[in-house]
């Protein structure tokens, strides 16, 4: 079975690469449904490029870099791909800082570039490997620079999201709920018509059933974020007053982690990081507590604008596990609801949210879904702190899914189904990475 599911799944990559500009090449999600570049997407492909070709795996991160990167550090979510829709919503050419040659989203995503960039650094060759590191690694330090100049509005180390989709987890039902709760300052017969324009003009219900994507309610709210911040241009001193900011527990677990492979790459490389990198590194995982919630016991994603917490349990409740450096009853805590059969304990992955929440649909989309992104954080996290039984229960029954229906967008956590687009680069991605992560 595996030879030919690893060759499947190459097969996704390869039909899913785009060349850009003659220099430029990346592993679109999607081709048929999903042409752009996407960060997070794009980190886990370089990932899996990286096990047996880390030259491919380099040009790519190289390209989303040189491509997308603002001159204020930002890095996309996307850089889009022939898209005059993308292009108009995001308007990213009227900012001076967004590239000129290439129209980009104008908020960001998960910050997984340092693990891809580090991934594909230990696979080439000694003669390479240096020269990638020079390219490579200050351009990823400023992106990290950049979401603590700019996303760290309480100066606390823990940055804000200020989109939903910065997450990667589009309707993750903790923020959607948050979403419909605050004062946007905007009327309501505002929102009640943009949501009647957004039941329009959305496709992704014209190509897939609603009940396996996003709801109105969330896709109304993501989108008035949307309009906003391209009403502010993208400012991070105005963003700093906009109603939406969180500190998403699960885009900070990422940071934690992305920092200190950071950390590492830096001082293999000999490149020093800024001491206010450094000293914002440590303030991270100092202040990291401040999301744990010791009543329910587990981590949540906390309003920047009062300080409270967003108690619903999802997914993201357990990226810590994924940053690795917890406490250690906190770190059994989340184990615990890991592996309970009434919570995230489903049959197949890890949902996104769990099953015995009022928010849990099925198959739904990041409210029940199980997601390779999430399932390659937590395996990750899980064979790095030695759980290799669990991580191996989890790589199995996540490869029986691929290998019987496909590289799938999302599945089901009950019954391993796959939903969403079919020639899915993320599902692929983790499928090589489990394999590899068998055989070694
Ligand atoms: C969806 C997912 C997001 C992903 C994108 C491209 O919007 O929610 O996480 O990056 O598709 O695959």
């Amino acid at each position: 079975m595996s030879e030919s599911l690893e060759e499947r799944c190459y097969q996704t990559l390869r039909d899913n690469t785009i060349e850009a500009a003659g220099e430029h090449i990346y592993t679109a999600p999607d081709k048929t449904y999903y042409g752009h570049q996407w960060l997070w997407d794009s980190a886990l492909a370089v990932h899996a490029w990286s096990i047996k070709h880390p030259e491919r795996a380099a040009r790519e991160i190289s390209s989303l870099l040189k491509r997308g990167q603002w001159n204020d550090g930002m890095v996309p979510n996307t850089v889009i791909n022939d898209s005059e829709t993308d292009a108009f919503l995001w308007n990213s050419k009227r900012v001076s800082d967004a590239p000129r040659a290439w129209a980009t989203s104008g908020i960001t995503q998960p910050p997984l570039l340092a693990q891809a960039t580090w991934e594909t650094a230990k696979q080439l060759p000694d003669d390479e490997r240096q020269a990638f590191l020079d390219d490579t690694l200050w351009r990823v330090a400023y992106y990290h620079d950049w979401l603590y100049r700019t996303r760290d509005f309480s100066d606390d180390g823990l940055v804000s999201v200020v989109h939903p989709y910065e997450t990667g987890m589009d309707n993750n039902p903790a923020l959607a709920e948050h979403m419909a709760q605050i004062d946007w300052r905007v009327p309501n017969v505002a929102i009640r018509a943009l949501r009647r324009t957004v039941a329009m003009v959305r496709q992704d219900t014209k190509r897939f059933p609603a009940e396996e994507r996003a709801t109105l309610d969330a896709t109304t709210y993501a989108t008035l974020a949307t309009l906003r911040m391209r009403h502010t241009g993208y400012n991070p001193a105005r963003l700093a007053n906009e109603p939406f900011r969180v500190q998403d527990v699960h885009f900070n677990s990422i940071l934690a982690r992305n920092n200190d492979i950071l950390a590492e790459m830096a001082d293999e490389a000999h490149a020093p990081l800024s001491d206010f990198l450094l000293d914002k590194f440590r303030q991270t995982r100092d202040n990291f507590e401040l999301l744990w919630d010791d009543k329910e016991q587990m981590y949540f994603s906390r309003d920047d604008v009062t300080g409270d917490l967003l108690r619903t349990p999802t997914i993201a409740s357990l990226m810590p596990l994924y940053a690795g450096d917890l406490p250690a009853g906190h770190e059994a805590a989340l184990l615990q609801h890991l592996q309970d059969p009434e919570s995230f304990g489903a049959p197949v992955g890890i949902p996104s949210t769990p099953l015995n929440s009022p928010q849990y649909r099925h198959p739904g989309y990041w409210d029940g879904s199980t997601w390779p992104f999430t399932n390659y954080l937590l395996t990750d996290g899980l064979a790095r702190a030695g759980y290799t039984d669990l991580t191996a229960s989890l790589d199995r029954t996540f490869l029986e899914s691929v290998d019987t229906h496909g590289s799938r967008e999302y599945f089901s956590p009950e019954t391993g189904r796959g939903y969403g687009t079919s020639n899915f680069s993320p599902t692929a991605s983790l499928a090589l990475i489990a394999l590899q992560r068998q055989t070694s």
